[in-house]
């Protein structure tokens, strides 16, 4: 059997729409994280939820690397608006992700710098290309106009973003950020680890503003099914 692809959520929200879709499903769990595998409109492949948060994504991101040899990793979800324009919604597939909650004060180093235990560094971790184009043109059919589509940098932290004040700070340090979430540069650190092709798709929920904590519960759903859709149909598109 050829190399399956890796889907990782946080949320049952985020994984749930798609283990249902499973064929032939079997589950494995490893520590508190549950692996299923099976085939994806035709296509094999492992789904798993991480947890919230840089921690649990890194984790549940390196055991299945180590476990399922996946090809590529897709972190799908819900993320919170950061670029002018970007609504509620609306689709961002990754260009790129960084880690902006990555600071070192008085040391001097820039922010979001990842230092590898290679001695090599890099702030911005480039999705693979050819996977992410693919997503787009999936994510474009999938919407046929309804919701909009855009490429760019994904803004991980440690931190559910609900007010101008943070929001303004990840900006000022990532301009070009159109979305910020909580797992998908610690999925692509250890991707970029383990030379594992990777991209993320996020739906939004909310903008990441004072409003965020009213929206996310009225748009996790709906959002979170969006992107879980558009994994779906990559799939097939691999099939
Ligand atoms: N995921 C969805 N919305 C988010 C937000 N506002 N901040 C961080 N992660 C999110």
């Amino acid at each position: 059997m050829s190399r399956p692809i890796g889907i990782i959520g946080a949320m049952e929200s985020e994984v749930e729409l798609l283990v249902s879709l499973l064929e032939n499903k079997e589950c494995r769990k490893i520590g508190k994280h549950t692996y299923f595998t099976g085939t994806l409109s035709g296509t094999p492949t492992v789904i798993a939820r991480a947890g919230v948060g840089k921690v649990n994504a890194a984790v549940c991101t390196a055991a299945m690397i180590l476990e399922f040899a996946p090809e590529y990793i897709l972190n799908t979800g819900v993320a919170g608006a950061l670029g002018k324009g970007i609504t509620v919604g609306d689709v961002i597939v990754a260009d790129s992700c960084v880690e902006y909650d990555l600071e070192y004060g008085a040391l001097g180093d820039a922010r979001g710098s990842i230092f590898y235990p290679d001695s090599t560094s890099e702030i911005v971790m480039p999705a693979d290309e050819e996977f992410s184009a693919r997503l787009e043109a999936i994510a474009n059919e999938v919407s046929g106009g309804e919701f909009a589509v855009k490429r760019g940098i994904v803004a991980t932290g440690d931190r559910f973003v609900s007010s101008a004040e943070v929001r303004n700070d990840i900006l000022s340090a990532f301009p070009d950020s159109l979305c910020c979430e909580m797992e998908g540069a610690a999925i692509a650190q250890v991707c970029r680890l383990y030379s594992v092709k990777f991209s993320v798709l996020r739906s939004m929920s909310d903008s990441a503003d004072g409003e965020a904590e009213m929206d996310f519960p009225t748009f996790e759903k709906l959002s979170a099914d969006r992107a879980a859709k558009i994994a779906a149909s990559l799939a097939k598109s691999l099939s």
